[in-house]
């Protein structure tokens, strides 16, 4: 009696152990954390098409896969309240679906694996030193901007296009490479800057407000801040007849003018067939970041066309790649 009550305690012990260490083992269900930094349409899409293909490669929630999903609002003291969360957490992988949250989850990195969705320059956000082989055991996708295909078209559009206005939040990293690229541009085509930046949505009338009185046109990365505060900006643009050039297919869906880019879905897919490969064991470091740079479209939206009165020239009409959003 004695023995069978030692092992019977043995066993709950050993249970309990096991139950206690490592998700993967605890009944076969993995835990997946995600955070993104804010609800706008573009991150919404690549939140959706990265749950639909989890679901695609046999993640079953409930069943075989736990979500411990976090939307930091756009603020920074948010994103890190959340990752010191995902920490005592201990998933098995960290989701950051933007390049501020990835920058905040970067130190989670030394005890779990990280993927980002959608950084458009891991390198200058220092989350990998090279692309091809990631040392930080942090991998993901990368939408790179298309910013002089985008100016090609502005001023094919306005061949008399003086002065450009740019709008764009300095603390994002993401940004601050593409507008550099959009003064290499302007200088090139003996073009002017107009600079205003934001740091939060407050300020986005004010700021637009002033480039929409001297310039020819304005033009925004795919900045995270302007693009949750499209319905401000994209209807002052209209407003001053202003054509307004975005760097994503989204800015364009909320009111943007025209836009060369990536289709965001394939993104937020591959994004997670990347999570799939680190879970089923291969390192990081073998896992090269993908850059989202060709099958590019040319996004426009029919109502602002409309609105600001514009005629398409005709080879941009002709182009097989050009989408019309209604
Ligand atoms: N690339 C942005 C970043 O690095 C995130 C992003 C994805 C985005 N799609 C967008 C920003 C569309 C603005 C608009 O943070």
């Amino acid at each position: 009696m004695k023995k069978l009550l030692k092992s019977l305690l043995c066993a709950v012990l050993l249970t309990t152990l096991l139950v206690g260490c490592g998700n993967q083992t605890n009944q076969g269900v993995t835990k997946v954390a995600v955070i993104q930094l804010v609800d706008h349409t573009s991150l919404n899409t690549i939140k959706k098409a990265f749950d639909e293909q989890m679901q695609a490669l046999g993640y079953k929630e409930g069943e075989n896969v736990e979500y411990i999903f976090a939307n930091a609002n756009g603020d920074n003291n948010t994103a890190s309240s959340i990752v010191q969360d995902f920490k005592g957490k201990s998933p098995d992988v960290v989701v950051a679906i933007a390049t501020p949250v990835a920058q905040a989850s970067a130190p989670l990195a030394k005890d779990m694996p990280v993927v980002f969705a959608a950084v458009t320059d891991p390198i200058t956000a220092k989350l990998t030193t090279t692309l091809e082989k990631p040392d930080k055991n942090i991998t993901g996708t990368s939408d790179e901007v298309q910013v002089d295909k985008i100016l090609e078209r502005a001023l094919e559009i306005d061949p008399d296009m003086k002065t450009l206005g740019v709008i764009y939040n300095k603390g994002e990293t993401n940004s601050v490479t593409n507008i550099q690229k959009a003064k290499d541009f302007a200088l090139k085509h003996n073009i002017k800057i107009e600079e205003v930046t934001i740091t939060s949505l407050n300020e986005a009338q004010s700021a637009i407000n002033v480039l929409t009185q001297k310039c020819d046109a304005v033009f925004s990365p795919n900045d995270n801040t302007v693009a949750s505060a499209m319905n401000v900006v994209a209807t002052a643009c209209k407003k001053a007849k202003i054509p307004f050039y975005v760097g994503a297919d989204s800015m364009v869906q909320d009111g943007g003018f025209l836009s060369v880019g990536i289709t965001y879905d394939d993104l937020g897919k591959e994004t997670a067939n990347m999570v799939d490969q680190v879970l089923k064991g291969t390192d990081v470091s073998n896992i090269p970041v993908k850059v989202f740079k060709d099958n590019l479209k040319i996004f426009v939206n029919e109502k602002t066309m409309k609105e600001l009165g514009i005629e398409l020239p005709k080879n941009i009409q002709d182009d097989e790649a050009l989408i019309i959003m209604k």
